[in-house]
């Protein structure tokens, strides 16, 4: 008979949860919280390079100041007196399309086009009037975070053909005279596609990075800051109708 929920993830040998066969309580105080990521996400230990390519990943996405609008959602969240897994799911929730939730349409652009090559991605996109996820940036013209991430990689043998392709891809896109750097998402999937994740789980990675930094954010507020955030009317600008009879 089928049972209602099947997983090869994990389950009970002995009493003790195994995971993907590995007994969480060997793997506790031997393997590093990136390796048992690194599992949990393909099946399989990573090597050496592995880890410490996806470690570097998780490190450089874990915060980026309270600017972000998953950051002021998650603040603001907590500033109304929702408890701290409400407001950090708030921010979760603030991952979109813009910010932190591309990586997976990204994975799935690179794999289409890497073949077709980086111009013709750009005529397509251009043509459907589309933006290219994994590029762009508000704040930055190259993303430092991109730059050490792609050092990272030629050090540790992740600079193949997603990595290579992301960065011609990058070459053709202009709006006007702006250049649209290759940002954390676009990295993120182009080196998710060098390790062999699914484009599936290409959120989740930034999910799995962020998070500390929303729960870090929720912790300041709830000690440093009073409730209620509130803009002043100096802040907004009211644009409706002037008063009526
Ligand atoms: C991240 C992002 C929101 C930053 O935007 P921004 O630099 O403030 O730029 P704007 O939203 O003001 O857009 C300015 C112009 O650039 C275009 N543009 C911006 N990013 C683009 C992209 N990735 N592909 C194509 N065009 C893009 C916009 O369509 C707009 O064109 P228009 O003036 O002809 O209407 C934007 O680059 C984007 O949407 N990128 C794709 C999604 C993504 O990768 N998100 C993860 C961010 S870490």
């Amino acid at each position: 008979m089928t049972k209602p929920y099947r997983t090869s993830i994990t389950h009970h040998v002995d009493g003790k949860p195994h995971v993907y066969g590995y007994d969480l309580t060997k793997l506790a105080g031997n393997k590093s919280f990136t390796a048992v990521i690194y599992l949990i996400l393909k099946g399989e230990m990573p090597d050496k390079n592995s880890e410490k390519m996806l470690d570097g990943m998780l490190t450089i996405a874990i915060d980026h100041g309270v600017e972000p609008s998953s950051t002021v959602a998650a603040r603001n969240v907590y500033s109304g007196g929702s408890p701290l897994q409400a407001a950090v799911a708030a921010g979760v929730l603030a991952f979109g399309e813009y910010h932190g939730g591309a990586i997976e349409e990204s994975m799935n652009t690179f794999k289409k086009y890497e073949s077709e090559g980086a111009k013709k991605l750009n005529e397509d996109f251009k043509k459907k009037g589309k933006r290219v996820s994994g590029f762009g940036h508000r704040v930055y013209s190259t993303d430092p975070r991109t730059e050490r991430l792609i050092e990272l990689a030629k050090e540790l043998g992740f600079y193949g053909k997603y990595v290579k392709f992301a960065l011609e891809v990058e070459k053709e896109l202009t709006v006007g005279s702006k250049k649209l750097p290759l940002n954390i998402d676009g990295i993120f999937a182009a080196l998710l596609l060098e390790m062999g994740f699914h484009p599936k789980s290409g959120k989740g990675f930034f999910i799995i990075a962020r998070v500390p930094g929303l729960v870090a954010h929720v912790v300041e507020e709830s000690l440093r800051e009073k409730p209620v955030r509130r803009l002043t009317e100096k802040e907004v600008e009211y644009d409706g109708p002037r008063p009526r009879k």
